[in-house]
């Protein structure tokens, strides 16, 4: 049958009508209003890492194409910053350059999934992750986990172990987690490398927020696990921890049969990711330590008063909240959609949890770090009459 005009069923199964929906309302609403509904931050970059620090008349071709595989300065500064995390020598030849972190993954899922393979997704989820795998044609199998990781006799291996099936081919880890932001404790990293080792799955670690952690230390990087080890692929990006969203620079580590794959497949892809952008990450990564430092202070005090205001834990990493608003909705009301139009009329634009997983109708999630101190503060203060049982 003739595909014109028809689009691919998988183009057709993905959908963005929830936040086109609020977009809408928040257009016709007008005023000033809070958008705590993407993960992003109020912060510039450091200031090596902006584009107008990126000088034509200081780096011959600027403009031009970069080398597949990334800048060779960039892969110089990850494999630096990389081996340190692991505590163990990165072959720069398994790093690759992606354009962001979205563009990591979506490269990772063409390298390694197959169209039916059904991935294990821990829910919720970044909204994102799901879409990704579906435009390959995988599967994506919510497993309600970072929600369950408090109940009492909850078994992270149990649970994953119920989900899979002949067809899973991967299980998506990423920690710490959006939207919760809890960081995954070592007994459940562990959990999942025994499910893995057992099912022959690829590990597909998810870093996103490495270098938001809000507690009193890094967490150990889950790729660099012996048990993870040899059956993970990272993805990075610097779009949240150096404030880089708009300048697309991630990267993808894993084993050599993997990358090799993965290589050719980003070069069908995107070819390379923005030269004067990785020539400014390249220095970011090796000289915005303290900058980082110092986002993470502030974002440690945004998310616990935050937390404090919704009446939810403090944030282990990251840079969401993920709230549960059963209480404050009214008789009649099955979801949040309802919550999310109150607080949208309020000035304040949250996402519904239902874009991080078919359980969470009921839930909302609400970004810390998009907006500086006093506009949070103004927004957890319009909110506040809606959280009142
Ligand atoms: C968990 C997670 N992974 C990856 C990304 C991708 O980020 P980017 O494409 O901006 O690098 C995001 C962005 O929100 C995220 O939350």
């Amino acid at each position: 049958m003739p595909r014109f005009p028809r689009t691919t069923s998988t183009a057709d199964g993905l959908s963005d009508r929830i936040f086109s929906d609020l977009g809408a309302r928040a257009r016709a609403r007008g005023g000033r209003i809070y958008a705590l509904q993407v993960g992003d931050t109020y912060l510039d970059p450091p200031a090596m890492m902006r584009a107008e620090a990126q000088l034509t008349s200081e780096h011959v071709r600027l403009h031009n194409y970069a080398p597949v595989q990334g800048e060779p300065v960039l892969l110089d500064a990850i494999v630096e910053r990389l081996s340190a995390r692991s505590g163990a020598a990165i072959d720069r030849e398994l790093v690759q350059v992606t354009n962001g972190g979205t563009s990591g993954l979506s490269v990772i899922a063409q390298t390694l999934l197959d169209p039916g393979d059904e991935v294990l997704l821990p829910s919720p989820y970044w909204p994102l992750a799901r879409g990704i795998f579906a435009s390959r044609g995988a599967v994506p199998v919510q497993v309600p986990l970072f929600t369950r990781l408090d109940e009492p006799g909850f078994d992270v291996e149990e649970t994953l172990e119920r989900a899979v099936t002949p067809r899973t081919a991967a299980l998506y880890v990423n920690t710490p987690n959006n939207p919760t932001s809890r960081v995954l404790p070592p007994e459940a990293l562990a959990a999942m490398a025994r499910v893995a080792a057992r099912h022959d799955l690829w590990l597909l670690c998810d870093e996103a927020y490495e270098e938001l952690w809000l507690g009193d230390a890094q967490p150990a990087p889950a790729w660099a696990r012996e048990d993870f080890r040899g059956r993970s692929v990272a993805v990075h990006t610097l779009s949240k921890g150096y404030g880089f969203a708009g300048a697309r620079i991630g990267f993808v580590h894993g084993p050599a049969e993997a990358m090799r794959a993965l290589r050719s497949v980003n070069t069908f892809a995107t070819y390379c990711a923005p030269r004067p952008f990785q020539l400014g990450a390249a220095r970011g990564l090796r000289e915005a330590d303290a900058w980082l430092d110092e986002a993470r202070a502030l974002y440690r005090e945004a998310g616990t008063r935050a937390a404090r205001a919704l009446g939810v834990r403090v944030p282990e990493g990251g840079t969401f909240l993920f709230v549960d608003v059963s209480a404050h909705l009214r008789p009649g009301e099955e979801t949040c959609a309802p919550f999310l139009e109150r607080a949208l009329d309020a000035g304040v634009w949250l996402t519904p949890g239902s874009a991080s997983g078919s359980d969470f109708p009921r839930h909302v999630r609400l970004c810390f770090t998009a907006v500086p101190p006093d506009d949070l503060d103004e927004a957890l203060r319009a909110l506040a009459p809606l959280l009142q049982r």
